[in-house]
């Protein structure tokens, strides 16, 4: 059997196996290389899907018709944006999910949902088995994999590029072979993109460097901070129960919300992170983030949250947060501690309406005003002045004595001999 075709996991398909494929299409070289690669390998048909979840300058007319054109069944394009925003990116919102203390998560919140209806398109158009374009080095196999498995346990999964080995040279003599419309010129690999209502990011080229600077050329979607304009701007973020729900006053649903502050954020030179991240699988890689949106939406809610919650609930929930974040990366979207977890964040989001005022200027966004009914703040205890009844300055020795007992005693034991 060729090395292509191999099998390691119950679920990856044989070839007598696959007899109609839901092929999750982008309309890139991989995947359009993958179109016609099945339907010669495996004398399968294909049905091609095509998830919109907000990735910027897409045009999915013609993304459907190149699938047509090399030989799809049909190709089903979904606006999955409001679903995207509702059930992946809210609860991010909540549990302040950031990876590696810089990767808003856009990604891997991402391919759960694209992988859910993948599951759905595969059952209602009749295929055995699921083909995604992933590499066998990334997180999006596992996070693709781990839900069509868990989803769909009858359905079989293949993943040409991890074993077809062909180089980006040979995908584009086999696309020119096969007709298949390779965009732009074949002279440098371009960076690999993926990307979302929430986030772009880069990968390849000079980025696996870890030593090259930026080249301007990899920012499409944030303005270069030296070059966002000389006036700062001041926005104004309305949340309710843990969501912004609107923007200078006016209420927005979230996806046109996120699509806001995102154009805002971008021009102002907000959310550029140089990320070096350990994936699941292993590796330690860099990648190029834009997440304009993210940078502002994530510290305004964080603001909030820490004004309403009490010393005990900020002490403790940065570590769900973590998991949550850490959980969703690896793939592991369906796990149900992540729903246990959502279940707290919920908890605590329940007093996490507001307004915080943030100032953007060349690449920065500063909390610069923050207000909440349900905040933990009394002025008029939080002054140096006298503030008398609730807050008495007498009794602070009181409470200090007893506060470090334990410490003073330890220190003791551990100094007595020194005399
Ligand atoms: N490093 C990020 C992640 O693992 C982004 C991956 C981007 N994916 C891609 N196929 N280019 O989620």
């Amino acid at each position: 059997m060729p090395d292509a075709l191999r099998k390691t996991a119950s679920y990856e398909a044989e070839p007598g196996d696959v007899g109609r494929v839901l092929l999750l299409y982008s309309g890139g070289l991989d995947t359009s290389v993958m179109l016609k690669w099945i339907q010669e390998r495996y004398e399968a048909e294909v049905v091609a899907l095509t998830v919109n979840l907000g990735q910027p300058g897409e045009d999915y007319d013609v993304v459907k018709g190149k699938a047509l054109q090399l030989g799809a069944l049909d190709c089903h394009v979904v606006d999955a944006r409001e679903e995207f925003a509702r059930e992946y990116v809210a609860p991010a919102i909540k549990a302040n999910a950031v990876y590696g203390l810089g990767y808003p998560l856009f990604t891997a919140l991402g391919r759960p949902l694209i992988a859910k209806l993948a599951v759905q398109y595969a059952r209602e158009t009749g295929c055995d088995t699921v083909a995604h374009g992933c590499t066998g080095k990334g997180n999006d196999q596992v996070r693709i994999e781990a839900t069509v498995t868990t989803l769909a346990p009858e359905l079989k999964i293949i993943a040409p590029v991890r074993g077809w080995q062909m180089g980006r040279d040979e995908e584009v003599a086999y696309a020119r072979e096969h007709g298949i419309p390779v965009k732009g010129g074949t002279e440098v690999a371009p960076y690999s993109i993926d990307d979302n209502l929430w986030g772009r990011s880069s990968e390849g080229r000079w980025i696996e460097d870890l030593d090259h600077a930026p080249e301007d050329d990899v920012f499409q979607l944030v303005t270069r901070p030296e070059e966002a304009p000389d006036e700062a701007e001041e926005i104004v973020l309305g949340f309710e129960r843990g969501l912004p729900v609107a923007l200078d006053g006016e209420r927005l649903d979230l996806v046109e919300l996120i699509e806001r502050v995102a154009a805002i954020g971008a021009r102002h030179g907000v959310g550029i992170v140089d990320h070096i991240e350990d994936r699941i699988v292993g590796l330690k890689v860099r990648d190029i983030y834009e997440v304009p949106a993210a940078a502002i939406l994530l510290p305004a809610h964080a603001e909030l949250e820490k004004l309403v919650g009490t010393i005990h609930q900020n002490q403790f929930k940065p570590g769900l947060d973590r998991q949550w974040g850490y959980l969703v990366y690896a793939g592991l979207w369906w796990e149900p501690l992540r729903s246990d977890l959502d279940a707290y964040m919920d908890a605590v989001n329940a007093q996490v309406t507001g307004e915080v005022a943030l100032k953007l200027y060349k690449g920065s966004a500063r909390v610069v005003r923050r207000s909440s009914p349900n905040a933990i703040y009394d002025p008029a205890l939080a002054t140096f002045a006298e503030s008398g009844g609730l807050f008495s300055q007498q009794a602070s020795p009181g409470f200090i004595e007893l506060w470090s007992l334990q410490s003073r005693m330890a220190w003791r034991v551990r100094h007595e001999e020194e005399g």
